[in-house]
C-alpha cells in the first residue's frame, strides 16, 4: 500500500484545497492530511487564520478525501511523521517548490501545481476589509502601520496628524482634518495625547466608527463609561490598545498563574521605565507629552488588575514632578492593597530602573525580565532551582499584530473579543483621574 502525506492550514476550505487533496490521494492508496495547530501557524507567521483547528479538521474530514487526519504541532514534525507512518510520498502545492527537498532523504517529494486564482488569504481579505485610519503624532504609529500590513482584512485609510513630515513616506493619505480621515475609515486607531482621547473617541463613535485607542481611553472614569455607553448604543467596538495583552508570552503567563502554578498570588510588582534626553524634556511642551503615568501606567497596571482584580481596598500614590505646574511626573510609584495581596507599579519617563515584572506566590514566583511588556520569555522559579522552568514564545510585532487581528475579528463579529475587560479600562481611567486631580498624591 502506497502511503501519501500532505499538510496545510485549510482555513475557509476552498476549491484549491480540494483539488490538491484529490490529486494527493490519487498519488497512492492511503492519504494522511496534517492540519496545522493554531500555535504552530502563529509561530510561522500565519496569524490571521479565521477558523479554529477543530473547524478546519472538520472541513477536511467532510471532503471525504482523507483517510486519516493528524495535527501538525511543531517544526520538524514532518520528518517524525514520515518515519512514524511509513510514508512513501510527501506532497504539497507548487507554492512550496524546493522548500521540502530535505524530506527526499526519507521519501519521495512531489510538488503539485497550485490552483490559480484562489487562496485562503484572498477569501479572508474579501470577506471583511476594515479601513483603518490612524490618529496621532507619535512615531509609534509608524510601527502600527507596519504591523497592519501583516493583517489580512485591514486597509490603512490614512493618518490624521499635525506632523505630516513623519508619516508621508510610510502612510499614504495624510491629513490634519479628523473629519476627513473618519469619512474614509470604518475604524480609527487613536494614539494622540491622552487629554485628547475623550473628544476624539466621542467624535469617531458619533460618526459611526469603531475605535482602538491607546490606553487610557479617557482621563476620568465617568468619561470612559460615557464612551463605552455611546459605543454600545451604536453597536460599535471600543477598546484599549495595549500591545502587551496580546503578546503570547504575557497571555500564557497569566494562564499559568491563574491555574495555580505559583500558588496564591501575594504580590504583583511591575516596573516600566524609559529615559528621555534631558534637553528633549526641557524643550517639550510638558502638558502635551505623555508623562510617566499616562505613558506607562496602563501597561504596568495591566497584570495587577488582570491577576488581582480591580477591587483593591487602598491605593497610595507618590510622584516626582519636574515642572512647577506639576503636570509632568518623571517618576511615579503606586501601591495597591487587596485583601490578602499587595501590588505596586513604578513608572518612569525620565527615570530609569530595572523594568521587570515579578509575581510572587505561595509556591514560587514568576519572573519576566526587562522589558517585560514586550517579552517572548519568562521563568517560573521555585525554592529549589532545579524545579525552575523557562518558557519561550514567539513575539510578532511586539503584540501589535495580534492586537490588530483581534480588533478586525471583533469588528467583523460585532462582538468584543478583547482580552482587556471593561472593568480594567475603567479602573485605568479612574487612576489617571486621581493622578490628574493630584488627590492623595504624595509629592517627592
Ligand atoms: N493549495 C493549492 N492551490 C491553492 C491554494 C492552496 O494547491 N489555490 C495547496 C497548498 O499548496 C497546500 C494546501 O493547498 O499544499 C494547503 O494550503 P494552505 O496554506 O492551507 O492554503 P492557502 O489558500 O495557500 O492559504 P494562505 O492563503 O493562508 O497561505
Amino acid at each position: 500500500m502506497k502511503k501519501v502525506i500532505t499538510y496545510g492550514t485549510y482555513d475557509l476550505l476552498h476549491y484549491g484545497h480540494i483539488r490538491l487533496l484529490e490529486r494527493a490521494k490519487a498519488l497512492g492508496d492511503y492519504l494522511i492530511v496534517g492540519v496545522t495547530a493554531d500555535d504552530f501557524d502563529k509561530s510561522r507567521g500565519k496569524i490571521n487564520v479565521q477558523q479554529s483547528l477543530s473547524e478546519r479538521i472538520e472541513a477536511v474530514r467532510a471532503t471525504g478525501i482523507a483517510d486519516e487526519i493528524i495535527i501538525e504541532e511543531y517544526e520538524g514534525q514532518k520528518i517524525d511523521d514520515i518515519i512514524k507512518y511509513n510514508i512513501d510520498i510527501f506532497t504539497v502545492g507548487s507554492d512550496w517548490v524546493g522548500r521540502f527537498d530535505y524530506l527526499k532523504e526519507y521519501c519521495e517529494v512531489i510538488y503539485l501545481p497550485r490552483t490559480q486564482g484562489v487562496s485562503s488569504s484572498e477569501i479572508r481579505e474579501k470577506s471583511h476589509t476594515v479601513n483603518l485610519g490612524l490618529v496621532g503624532d507619535s512615531n509609534y504609529l509608524i510601527k502600527v502601520a507596519k504591523e497592519a500590513k501583516f493583517v489580512n482584512g485591514i486597509n490603512l485609510s490614512g493618518i490624521c496628524t499635525v506632523k505630516p513630515e513623519l508619516f508621508e513616506r510610510n502612510i499614504g493619505f495624510v491629513t490634519s482634518s479628523f473629519d476627513e480621515l473618519t469619512e474614509c475609515s470604518d475604524a480609527v486607531y487613536v494614539h494622540a495625547h491622552p487629554n485628547k482621547h475623550y473628544e476624539l473617541i466621542k467624535k469617531a463613535v458619533s460618526a459611526g466608527k469603531h475605535v482602538l485607542c491607546e490606553s487610557p481611553i479617557a482621563m476620568t472614569k465617568a468619561q470612559c463609561k460615557e464612551l463605552f455607553n455611546l459605543a454600545d448604543e451604536r453597536g460599535l467596538i471600543l477598546t484599549d490598545a495595549l500591545r502587551t495583552a496580546y503578546s503570547t508570552a504575557y497571555h500564557r503567563l497569566l494562564l499559568l498563574i491563574k491555574s495555580g502554578r505559583i500558588g496564591n498570588v501575594i504580590s504583583v510588582d511591575a516596573v516600566c521605565t524609559s529615559l528621555k534626553d534631558r534637553t528633549e524634556l526641557e524643550n517639550m511642551e510638558l502638558d502635551s507629552v505623555w508623562n510617566s503615568i499616562t505613558a506607562w501606567g496602563p501597561t504596568a497596571l495591566l497584570p495587577i488588575f488582570q491577576l488581582l482584580g480591580t477591587d483593591y481596598e487602598q491605593v497610595d500614590l507618590a510622584a516626582r514632578y519636574i515642572d512647577e505646574a506639576k503636570t509632568f511626573d518623571a517618576f511615579s510609584k503606586v501601591a495597591f492593597y487587596y485583601p490578602g495581596a499587595v501590588a505596586s507599579i513604578k513608572v518612569g519617563n525620565g527615570v530609569k530602573s530595572e523594568s521587570e515584572l515579578i509575581i510572587s506566590g505561595t509556591k514560587g514566583y514568576a519572573y519576566v525580565p526587562a522589558p517585560w511588556w514586550k517579552t517572548d520569555y519568562f521563568e517560573i522559579r521555585y525554592e529549589n532551582p532545579a524545579d525552575n522552568k523557562r518558557y519561550f514564545y514567539q513575539l510578532d510585532g511586539e503584540g501589535i499584530r495580534n492586537e490588530l487581528v483581534t480588533f478586525v475579528k471583533s469588528v467583523e463579529k460585532g462582538q468584543n473579543d478583547f482580552s482587556i475587560s471593561r472593568n480594567v479600562s475603567l479602573k485605568i481611567s479612574e487612576l489617571m483621574e486621581k493622578f490628574t486631580a493630584k488627590r492623595d498624591v504624595r509629592m517627592i
